[in-house]
């Protein structure tokens, strides 16, 4: 470690300090800490005893993760400050001289020291946002991984996201356990089937049986945040997750590309909602797509029999309507009183299923391994 590169880290770290100290101090006294913020000082402050950096907080993935959303950790990124202490560690692990090594092995703990510290002051400042719990049907077709990639590296930039990514398959996909863990969201993959006899149905209830799997799942694990049905075949814009996890009971906002109306959307008259605009109402007491609203994970727990019923066309209305009672009234408008559009059922054209491959031909060639990822 070169004498200059230890002045250049110190003084990195002593303005990182005195950045965060003036940052602490411009705000105002937080008299009351919650719960959870106490406990997150308190876990930080025992990893302080480790010598060697242990980065706890960005990189859990329980569902109350923080991720580096959160300012001031994306400035600075603790994660590659940990990174570049251990390389430079390594490095110096093959110099000769033994005190340049003890210097570096200080300034790398304390290097660890500072980032804990500044972790555990910004978390009492900024308790994280509550969580988004994002339920994502899935099944094998020839879109299914494209598709997920896409909507993963959406999902990427929310903090404090926690994704159920539910198949209806006998078992999980490998190419998606795989694609999940590449894309590295916090993540559980879930399986649940369509019940034998919607298989034959022509119209089938696609996605019921995952999408009440992953509220079965949220009943058990989750105890507070917001729910969101995220299909794969949309795209949505990061600012609908930051609106909707404030959700108190129902949200809803427009959803574009939906029936020949080009939109469906609650009809909102001086800030209240007064019915719905979509192509097809079908005598549905809330004509919505499942992209255009999110439930408070409280309040889903205070309907203990609220489900998705196994009717083509009435998925939305009926797990809506059994959240009884909700009143119109009752439910909060996003997207500045529903005058932005910021998910769009995009949809991916329907792909035919891949040709087989002529063995004789490519054997030993790389197609015989892209085969295998294509349906
Ligand atoms: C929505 O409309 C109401 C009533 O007009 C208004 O008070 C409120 O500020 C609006 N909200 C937004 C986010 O525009």
């Amino acid at each position: 470690m070169r004498t200059s590169h230890k002045m250049y880290l110190t003084f990195i770290l002593s303005s990182a300090c005195i950045f965060l100290y003036q940052y602490h101090m411009s705000i105002p006294r937080i008299t009351s800490f919650s719960q959870q913020s106490i406990n997150e000082v308190i876990t930080t402050s025992t990893t302080t005893k480790n010598l060697l950096p242990t980065v706890k907080i960005s990189n859990k993935t329980t569902p109350s993760a923080y991720t580096k959303n959160l300012f001031p950790y994306h400035f600075l990124s603790t994660n590659n400050l940990t990174k570049q202490s251990f390389t430079t560690t390594k490095h110096s692990q093959t110099a000769s001289e033994p005190s340049i090594q003890n210097d570096m092995y200080n300034l790398t703990t304390f290097g660890a020291l500072a980032v804990e510290t500044v972790n555990s002051l910004t978390s009492s400042i900024h308790p994280p946002p509550p969580p988004l719990y994002i339920i994502t049907p899935t099944y094998r077709r020839p879109e299914q991984l494209a598709e997920l990639t896409r909507l993963g590296y959406t999902l990427k930039h929310i903090s404090n996201l926690f994704w159920l990514v539910i198949e209806d398959a006998e078992k999980p996909t490998t190419l998606v356990t795989k694609l999940l863990q590449k894309i590295n969201v916090p993540f559980s993959h879930l399986v649940a089937q369509m019940p034998e006899k919607f298989r034959k149905n022509k119209v089938k209830p696609r996605g019921v049986s995952n999408r009440n799997r992953g509220l079965e799942w949220i009943r058990a694990n989750a105890s507070d945040g917001v729910l969101y049905f995220a299909d794969d075949d949309n795209t949505y814009d990061l600012d609908i997750f930051d609106e909707m996890r404030y959700t108190k009971k129902v949200s809803m906002w427009p959803v574009g590309l939906i029936t020949k109306y080009g939109v469906s959307s609650p009809i909102v008259r001086n800030g209240t909602i007064s019915g719905f605009y979509d192509g097809w109402i079908g005598g549905r007491k809330f004509p919505v797509d499942m992209a255009g609203f999110a439930v408070n994970v409280n309040f889903l727990i205070s309907r203990p029999n609220a489900s998705m019923p196994y009717k083509p066309g009435y998925e939305e209305d009926g797990f809506l309507k059994s959240l009884s009672p909700l009143n119109l009234t009752e439910i909060e408008l996003m997207a500045s009183n529903c005058t932005q559009i910021l998910v769009w059922h995009t949809q991916s054209k329907k792909n035919p299923n891949a040709m087989a491959l002529d063995m004789t031909k490519y054997n030993n060639t790389n197609l015989v391994e892209l085969k295998q990822i294509l349906v």
